[in-house]
């Protein structure tokens, strides 16, 4: 049985008219690229948005002073990740937390290390902040991808100052294990970098696998930034609410160098809808039925990828992106630009996410299962003829 909350039809999504997601393909194309799903959102912050409008309070926030404790409980709760609070920033948003550190935390020139492909804004931080990309992709093994430790010693030179590291992984869906993580830290502290660790996907681990804070490994709270936000999880993408937090007083120290007037204040609507979000129990129990359905939607997707030939899957062990290879199919050049031009079907576009990026297309599955059939149609005929 679906349950009703993510049980999104057609007409719904149809009817939202704000959002970029549906909005930019028009009537004809179904959307399943940018992280933005397709669910209505938890009662509790539905209500607590609602209710400030009701009564006029929308002026400056008291209140964000409260997203410290509500994390910092949440996180123990959850990770066993022992913040403090008074090292926890409102952001604008989660990038704002990855630029920022970016200029604070080097000079121009130096290199930031990720693991590719990658969440294509973070290639676009390194050239925006004038640093330089130290390539770290991802080894693929038969069923999953791994870190390439070996590979990061190798390319880690002395201008390398911050590993940006994204923890689960978009695009590829991993979560990594403590063991991996701790392997990586290893090579974080012999040479000396400092971790942004974005870990906005946290919430979205499913059974079998964990998600592990990076500032929980032995050693690296006094030197991870970790950011993060409601806004995945709880399908909040546009209330422009998110936090940076620091490990040390120190790393913080070096963040305020950068005027909070530059950086903007936060957003009364996206200050309450946070903490509800992370606060209120029906939230939690949202997102415990949400991932029920996203991970139905992961093995239906997993199972029909499969039986198609010359498209490859590896299943995410979490967020709701599914990295899916179409090299072997006969497309003269983009995937996703033969997709759309076919099939009406709006992904991502492989070759932004960087090494080993051109050929893939990145779908997001965070939508009401008959949506998902719908999507999985168009596919399945588009390649089908391709012959
Ligand atoms: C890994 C990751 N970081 C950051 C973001 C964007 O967050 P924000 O809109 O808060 O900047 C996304 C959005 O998909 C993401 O997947």
């Amino acid at each position: 049985m679906i349950d009703p909350r993510f049980d999104t039809h057609l007409d719904e999504v149809r009817s939202r008219p704000r959002g970029i997601k549906w909005g930019r393909g028009g009537p004809d194309v179904l959307a399943a690229w940018v992280a933005d799903m397709d669910f209505a959102i938890a009662e509790p912050i539905r209500q607590a948005v609602i209710g400030m409008w009701e009564i006029s309070d929308i002026g400056y926030s008291l209140r964000a002073n409260r997203l410290g404790p509500v994390l910092a409980e949440r996180g123990s709760k959850l990770w066993g990740w022992d913040l403090d609070p008074e090292l926890v920033v409102p952001t604008a948003d989660v990038l704002q937390g990855v630029w920022n550190n970016i200029y604070v935390h080097s000079d121009l020139g130096d290199g930031i290390a990720m693991q590719t492909p990658i969440y294509y804004p973070f290639l676009k931080a390194v050239t925006d902040t004038k640093r330089s990309l130290v390539d770290n992709p991802l080894l693929t093994t038969d069923e999953s991808w791994a870190l390439d430790i070996d590979g990061l010693r190798a390319v880690i030179d002395d201008r390398t100052k911050i590993l940006l590291l994204c923890n689960p992984h978009n695009p590829s869906g991993r979560a990594f294990t403590i063991a991996e993580l701790e392997a990586l830290a290893e090579v974080v502290a012999e040479r000396d970098l400092i971790v942004i660790s974005d870990e906005i996907h946290a919430d979205l681990v499913f059974p079998g696998a964990t998600h592990t804070c990076f500032a929980t490994l032995p050693g690296m709270n006094e030197r991870t930034v970790t950011v993060t936000s409601a806004t995945k999880a709880f399908n909040l993408a546009g209330i422009r609410t998110a936090v940076a937090v620091f490990g040390t007083p120190a790393l913080k120290e070096t963040w305020d160098k950068t005027s909070s007037f530059l950086l903007g204040h936060v957003n009364t609507p996206g200050v309450e809808a946070t903490i509800a979000a992370w606060e209120d129990p029906g939230a939690q129990e949202w997102l415990e039925g949400l991932m029920v359905q996203l991970e139905a939607n992961r093995d239906r997707l997993v199972r029909f990828i499969d039986d198609l030939p010359g498209v490859e899957i590896r299943s995410p062990d979490a967020t709701y992106l599914s990295w899916i290879d179409c090299r072997a199919l006969p497309i003269q050049g983009s995937p996703a630009e033969y997709f759309l031009e076919h099939a009406g079907l709006d992904f991502s576009d492989g070759q932004a996410f960087g090494t080993n990026g051109p050929g893939h297309v990145r779908l997001n599955f965070a939508t009401g299962p008959s949506i998902l059939e719908l999507i999985l149609e168009r596919f399945g005929n588009a390649v089908a003829a391709l012959g």
